[in-house]
């Protein structure tokens, strides 16, 4: 397997762009991209101007292109445009109206079966779109409201997205996996109007209940005793897995009946530029997650260019990316990027091991997908699961490989390259965030040089640099914090109605430069390399968990005291989640209390967060001043010997008391 090769031997290799690659690509050389980066960094506002007039359509041009009064950005001001109208009307009456739009593979029933199959061409689903648009508009809803969508991945869900853009709605979709909890939660903090739900979803053979889930959310409330959703007025289920549900009547109502109800004439509001677009919650070091907001013109712009030089999308691509659309890689890579773009986005409902292991690599081969765009944590599996699986089936359609959501060791990348590429294959490792709208630092396939485990350099408009606690650049090969100097299009605007929080979590740690949340490193020639979250944030198989988060679940648990939640390397995950906990007097733990907890962590987030490990202590070790000492509780957590300075302990005894896994 990957050619024997240590780590350090692997990343001091440099993988060059193949010719015929790059003679074919949008960017065909270090010297093009280098040449366009300077300008977009020298002349930003000549440069912007340019791709947004050349990539996206306008009902009205902007007047400036920036308007930057730290830490809140405008980008493209006064102009007027539509998202679905990019994504879709601009395809009507040219080649690509007849091109696949969206093919989608369900999850497969059993061993060697296909999953369902459907494929909408751009025109197809531009009618789609509209339906439903008219079906938004039919139940009173206007420019700006907001509608939470909570759908498997099915085509239906780029459909509520699209539609929602079509006429202003703001959409913030939540993931499948989340909890009736997190339902309430975000519809309580967007003050939503109207859910968009499915019956149910497949996932691994069994029905994921999605409308039950909604049902739940609506007894939920909040402090004072007020319903957490009682902004709610319509509840939309799409039929999808056929299990039995309750219907409210009045609030629920089938999305097939609906669309019977209206016709397919809707025209495309004309938003503003800064229009919001959508929010999508997502994990910080302290509280509830955030709504990250994000708005149209910049939005679209990063998404559309990202997404044709990082994948170098060409009219007969295949292109997979395999996230969800409850997360932004789903929003930006699997919808609007490649829509933008005229491509076919390729859609599966499905895990990667169900029922067998080769379920990707059996639809790689039934499509002829030739850009494959995933997470090292499915490629750490892969791995895992042998060659056998890939190596029977015919993956010489694939062209490109992209990895995505963290840190991707030099052995995945070069099992990816060997295994899947056949060393034929570009990699491209691209570093971002629900944040940034879009991909940040990437090479760009024709260009870039790479090597194994690097994100390598910024993309167009960007500047990052790695600082130190001053807020200094750091020398190369120095660790410190990723930041980013310049604002840029496709940037969050801000943290659903909490100005004071944007500020803190990102302009305040370093003042005047937008604070990731990284850690990283430059090498000599200046590639970056990101060596994970440094905040309170886990990244645990690419999805974002703030540990403060589940802390509260933990101790809204009658039978806990404290709890705090640290990571710990893994393997397959890059990170595991360790909660330690003290139970409340007089409870003693057991493997019952345990599974009691897992499960309450799942009920209050969603099974994503439930803690992999749980260690009881009779206490936490703490500062005098009462601070919890997570640096001890990660030593302790991922077996190191405990080092540093433990003199500010209030009881050192402490450590000593905690139980290990098999209590
Ligand atoms: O720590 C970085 C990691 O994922 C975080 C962002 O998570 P989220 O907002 O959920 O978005 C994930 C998909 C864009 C980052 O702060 N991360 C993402 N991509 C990479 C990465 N870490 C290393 N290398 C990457 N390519």
């Amino acid at each position: 397997m990957a050619d024997n090769f240590t780590s350090l031997q692997i990343e001091n290799r440099v993988f060059k762009p193949a010719k015929d690659f790059s003679a074919r690509a949008h960017i065909k050389s270090f010297a093009q991209y280098k040449k366009l980066y300077n300008e977009s960094i020298k002349s930003p506002d000549k440069f912007w101007a340019r791709e947004a007039k050349n990539e996206l359509v306008w009902f009205k041009p902007w007047k400036k292109v920036l308007d930057w009064k730290p830490p809140f950005a405008k980008w493209f001001v006064g102009g007027q445009l539509n998202v679905s109208h990019n994504c879709l009307d601009k395809w009507l009456g040219t080649a690509t109206a007849n091109k696949a739009a969206i093919i989608w593979e369900g999850e497969p029933a059993a061993p060697g079966k296909p999953g369902e199959e459907r494929t909408l061409t751009y025109k197809q689903l531009h009618h789609e779109v509209c339906l439903f648009a008219n079906v938004l508009k039919k139940h009173g809803i206007k420019k700006g409201d907001r509608i939470l969508i909570y759908l498997p991945m099915v085509v239906e869900a780029a459909v509520a997205m699209l539609a929602c853009t079509r006429i202003g709605a703001v959409h913030s979709v939540v993931f499948g996996g989340f909890s009736a909890q997190s339902v309430a939660d975000r519809v309580f903090d967007s003050q939503a109007k109207m859910i968009i739900t499915a019956d149910g979803g497949f996932r691994r053979g069994a029905v994921v209940p999605l409308k039950k889930n909604v049902d739940d959310a609506f007894p939920l409330n909040d402090a004072h005793g007020n319903p957490l959703t009682k902004t709610i007025e319509k509840v939309i289920v799409l039929r999808r897995a056929g299990n039995e549900v309750t219907f409210q009547p009045g609030r629920d109502l089938w999305w097939h009946e609906e669309v019977a109800t209206v016709d397919a004439k809707c025209p495309a509001e004309k938003m503003d530029s800064e229009a919001p677009l959508f929010i999508l919650y997502t994990s910080g070091s302290t509280g509830k997650p955030k709504g990250i907001l994000h708005t149209t013109a910049g939005y679209l712009l990063g998404a559309k260019m990202t997404s044709k030089y990082v994948f170098d999308l060409r009219d007969e691509d295949v292109y997979w990316c395999t996230a969800d659309i409850g997360w932004v890689t789903g929003h930006s890579y699997v919808v609007y990027g490649p829509l933008a773009n005229g491509a076919t986005s390729l859609m599966y409902e499905g895990a990667p091991n169900f029922p067998e292991p080769d379920r990707f690599w059996r639809i790689i081969a039934k499509y002829g997908v030739t850009i494959l765009y995933t997470a090292p944590t499915a490629i750490r599996a892969f791995m895992k699961w042998g060659d056998q699986w890939p190596k029977k089936h015919d993956l010489s359609s694939l062209r490109l490989l992209g990895t995505v959501g963290e840190p991707i060791n030099p052995e995945a990348w070069m099992w990816y390259h060997t295994v899947i590429g056949k060393k034929r294959c570009p990699i491209v490792d691209t570093w971002w965030q629900t944040e940034t709208g879009g991909i940040m630092i990437t090479p760009l396939p024709g260009a870039t040089p790479t090597k194994p485990g690097t994100a390598t350099l910024p993309f167009f408009g960007i500047v990052p640099e790695v600082v130190d606690d001053q807020g200094q650049a750091v020398p190369r090969n120095s660790g410190g914090k990723l930041v980013i100097r310049k604002p840029w299009p496709s940037m969050l605007r801000g943290l659903w109605g909490d100005e004071k929080r944007y500020k803190e979590v990102y302009w305040s740690e370093v003042p005047g430069s937008y604070f990731t949340g990284d850690g990283c490193r430059q090498d000599k020639d200046g590639y970056f390399w990101i060596v994970g979250r440094i905040d309170d944030v886990l990244n645990v198989a690419g999805h974002r968990i703030g540990t403060a988060e589940v802390e509260s679940a933990l101790v809204s648990n009658s039978k806990v005291a404290e709890a705090a939640v640290v990571g710990r390397p893994d393997a397959l995950k890059g990170q595991a989640l360790v909660a330690f906990v003290t139970l409340k007097t007089g409870i003693t733990p057991n493997q019952a209390i345990r599974d009691e907890l897992r499960n309450h962590v799942a009920k209050e987030i969603g099974p994503v967060a439930k803690p992999d490990d749980i260690r009881f202590a009779e206490a936490l070790p703490k500062t005098r001043s009462g601070k919890i000492m997570r640096r001890l509780l990660k030593q302790v957590a991922s077996g190191t010997e405990i080092k540093g300075d433990t003199t500010t302990l209030e009881d050192l005894n402490v450590l000593t008391k905690i139980g290990s896994a098999d209590d």
